[in-house]
């Protein structure tokens, strides 16, 4: 067993904290190269590459556990190559070989093994997966080539106070356009959501409530991550949308709920008017994990869930406490779910 880094593994929040090694692979002349790990953090890179003019960058994000009997695991990488994928083919860029992808994400987390967080300290190792197109391009067209690399940075909870329930508002604010790339995980979304974070943020609010760019009468996701909704009759309702990014906790979570719980679940259209109809609401993805929302602002007018702002709503509680066993290797998880890092 290698020797851990020593690092406040307990206190650790959301934050960049550079490790040893991370992978590279070139695109270049129609083909990905061998690719490597490195220890380079830094990129050099023409002034006019199309990632810094054109913001032509797609990225993914996944996590490293440290199970109950020591393993160490990730949670259904072939989701993020899969992923990845879907926002290349949207962004212009070539695919990375999913069985690559697997491959340079197994070798990141054993060159990081010393910073992937114990067992119990409620810490993990982030995966950073990205892909950005290199050469100098200046009329507005696609990049030839590219580089596809992966960081790994330990990181505790997203939303700090842990599991408190947050308070968000309705933005004025879009994500994404109707028929734009809201659905597929490329840099220029995030940029987009900069401006009305930190409008948030200054107001005292968590995150946004994004709204479909066409109506704005239907609930989207937030910057970070998806909507889960419990109703009074303890049904899981979820957004659908073709703007939202297909989260993968999300996905994996409404299975779980309707297999492993017996939940009835529902992914739908959810409208801004009956968000008071619900009991619970939680924000789910690899980072947030399931943070629950106490309270809605819309506008001045609070819409505040029965569960309240001290803790999780029961049903939400239920959800967490599965899905996270299995990624801790606590309970049994379906088959595929789990890759061990041998
Ligand atoms: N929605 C957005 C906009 C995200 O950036 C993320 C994070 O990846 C998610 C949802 C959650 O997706 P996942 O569960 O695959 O991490
Ligand atoms: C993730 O959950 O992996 C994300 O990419 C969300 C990001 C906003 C931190």
């Amino acid at each position: 067993m290698m020797e851990k880094k020593n690092i406040d593994w307990e206190n650790l929040d959301f934050n960049y904290i550079k490790t040893d090694k991370r992978y590279v692979s070139t695109y270049k002349n129609g083909k990905w190269d061998d690719g490597a790990l490195i220890e380079d953090d830094m990129i050099t890179m023409s002034e006019c590459a199309c990632v810094l003019q054109y913001a032509q960058t797609i990225f993914e994000g996944l996590k490293a556990y440290t199970t109950q009997d020591g393993k160490i695991v990730v949670f259904r990488p072939d989701l993020n190559a899969e992923r990845l994928a879907n926002s290349s083919k949207r962004m212009e860029m070539p695919v990375f070989p999913e069985e690559r992808f697997i491959d340079a994400v197994v070798q990141t987390v054993k060159a990081n093994a010393a910073y992937v967080p114990p067992y119990g300290t409620g810490a993990t190792l982030y995966l950073r997966p990205y892909m950005f197109g290199i050469n100098p391009v200046i009329g507005v067209k696609p990049a030839d080539e590219f580089q596809f690399r992966i960081f790994a940075t330990p990181v505790g909870p997203y939303f700090k106070g842990g599991a408190k329930p947050l308070t968000i508002k309705i933005s004025d604010f879009d994500r994404a356009a109707p028929n734009g790339t809201g659905f597929i995980k490329a840099g220029l979304n995030y940029a987009m959501s900069l401006h009305a974070i930190v409008t948030a943020h200054n107001e005292g609010f968590a995150e946004n409530m994004y709204l479909d760019p066409k109506t704005r009468t239907k609930v989207e996701e937030t910057g970070g991550a998806n909507f889960l909704f419990v109703t009074k009759d303890n049904k899981i309702v979820t957004p659908k949308s073709n703007s939202i990014l297909p989260s993968i906790t999300r996905r994996s979570l409404m299975t779980v709920a309707k297999d492993y719980l017996g939940y009835e679940v529902e992914e739908r259209e959810v409208y801004l008017d009956e968000l008071g109809n619900f009991a619970e609401c939680g924000l789910c993805g690899t980072a947030a994990v399931i943070s629950p929302v106490g309270k809605i602002n819309d506008h001045g007018k609070e819409i505040c869930f029965p569960s309240g702002m001290e803790e999780m709503g029961p049903v939400t509680k239920k959800l967490y406490d599965t899905l996270t066993g299995m990624q801790m290797g606590k309970l049994d998880a379906p088959e595929g779910w789990i890759k061990v890092i041998e």
